[in-house]
């Protein structure tokens, strides 16, 4: 790639603060947020949707960017930059269909024999409501385009299939993504997130991690953007791990080169490892780092992100060493605003961020920001990750959970899971037990 002068991160949650943190371990260049938040230097104000204003910027600024979200890679960013000659992070608009159409990823899933659960679309209420009263299994109701993890329904019952497909159909907030849905049948399994740089002809993986999806403690109530995520996680075994690069991401790289479609960027899948039969599922494809699986990986890295990122661009992956990971365990706890993902308040002001942490823990921004006194208040759902190393996963836990004692904002609203890293302690207790 060509020399550039500044880095620019497009987005402003914990991701894009953790990537612009080892960034700066990585490099002197000035690296910019757009647009940022509390916890970031250099933000500019500029929306991270806003292409031609962002493609502006990183003219001015001769700019490499990385891309943190979804959906300006999905409005084809990528496409715009490069069109200007401007080197960028991410895949191509027509690469990050694989996360902005659940329909096309699984189409393309079945096209190339990789697992995932079988499925069957639907584009009106009644077809839908008849493919569920006949299906014996339990499904999964999900919508085709992006919906900030809100568009899939895990059921339990028929009643809760029906009660899904008539909230698609019938409430106001999805009147713009229910053309199509996807009902899928339900696996049960462990899931983790599996998450690789690819340059077009090359892989590399990144450590392993496990998010939480659910709001609640043991996995309960309605899925959000992610509550917590630890790094590495045992479920992926050697052997699993191999089976993921076998039957999933080298088989993806193919198909899309086939289809004259260049992946350069992150590729992340959401596996869920079948109860019983030990086999990788994709649950769903993304084309960016997972938030709050990036604090937890990027906190274990060793080697210079940087350098890969621009191996990547030069696709010379090939030639590049193994990743130096720390011999450290990760974890990161998401502190969010009491209410989220449904309604919450913002506006408060944090208290504690100034506190005496252990060495090696980090506090990472999201939904925050600097009021016109310079106290950062609370500005979004989830708020901070607090995120630490430690030698074993416990103490990692440890160490995440007591800074997170000691921040608070409003009256008792700020809200985390209790259990982050739990199931990864008990999948190695199990493990040593065998
Ligand atoms: P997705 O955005 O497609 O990954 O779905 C969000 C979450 O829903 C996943 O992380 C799983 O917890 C759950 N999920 C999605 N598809 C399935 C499935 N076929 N079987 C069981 N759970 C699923
Ligand atoms: N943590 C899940 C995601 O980034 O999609």
């Amino acid at each position: 790639m060509n020399q550039y002068d500044t880095i620019l991160i497009i987005g402003s949650g914990g991701r894009e603060h953790s990537i612009g943190w080892k960034l700066l371990h990585d490099t002197k260049k000035k690296v910019f947020f757009a647009p940022g938040n509390g916890g970031t230097d250099n933000n500019i104000e500029i929306d991270s949707n806003d292409l031609t204003k962002l493609c502006q910027f990183a003219k001015e600024n001769n700019s490499f960017t990385i891309v943190g979200p979804e959906k300006p890679l999905s409005l084809g960013i990528v496409d715009l930059f490069e069109k200007n000659q401007l080197p960028i992070f991410g895949p191509s608009k027509s690469a990050s269909r694989l996360e902005s159409s659940k329909v096309f990823a699984k189409l393309f899933m079945r096209d190339m024999g990789i697992q995932t659960a079988s499925f069957s679309i639907f584009s009106d209420a009644d077809a839908a409501i008849n493919h569920v009263k006949s299906s014996a299994k339990n499904v999964v109701v999900k919508l085709d385009g992006l919906a900030a993890g809100k568009g899939v329904f895990v059921c339990d019952s028929e009643k809760s299939a029906l009660q899904a497909i008539q909230k698609i159909f019938n409430d106001n907030e999805f009147r713009n993504s229910r053309n199509k849905i996807l009902i899928e049948e339900r696996i049960y399994g462990d899931e983790a997130s599996f998450i690789v740089l690819c340059d077009g002809k090359s892989i590399v993986p990144l450590a392993t991690s496990q998010d939480h999806k659910s709001i609640f403690d043991q996995d309960n109530g309605p899925n959000t953007g992610g509550m917590g995520s630890y790094c590495p996680t045992p479920l992926i075994t050697e052997k699993i791990s191999t089976k993921i690069m076998e039957k999933i991401m080298n088989p993806t790289l193919k198909g899309l080169n086939d289809r004259g479609i260049k992946f350069r960027g992150f590729l992340y899948a959401g596996i869920m490892i079948e109860r019983g039969s030990n086999e990788p599922y994709v649950l769903e494809f993304n084309v960016r780092m997972g938030d709050p699986e990036c604090q937890s990986i990027l906190s274990r890295m060793d080697s210079s992100f940087l350098e890969y990122l621009e191996a990547t661009m030069d696709e010379k992956l090939d030639s590049m060493p193994p990743i130096r990971w720390k011999d450290r365990h990760s974890v990161c706890i998401v502190m969010a605003s009491r209410g989220y993902p449904g309604k919450y308040q913002t506006g408060k002001v944090i208290h504690g961020l100034n506190s005496k942490f252990d060495v090696d823990t980090y506090v990472f921004h999201a939904g925050t920001k600097k009021n016109s006194m310079g106290e950062i208040i609370t500005n979004g759902g989830r708020v901070l990750s607090v995120t630490s190393l430690a030698d074993t996963l416990e103490r990692a836990k440890n160490k995440s959970y007591s800074a997170v004692s000691k921040i608070h904002w409003g009256d008792n609203e700020e809200y985390f899971r209790r259990d982050i890293a739990s199931k990864g302690i008990k999948y190695m207790k199990s493990a040593l037990s065998e």
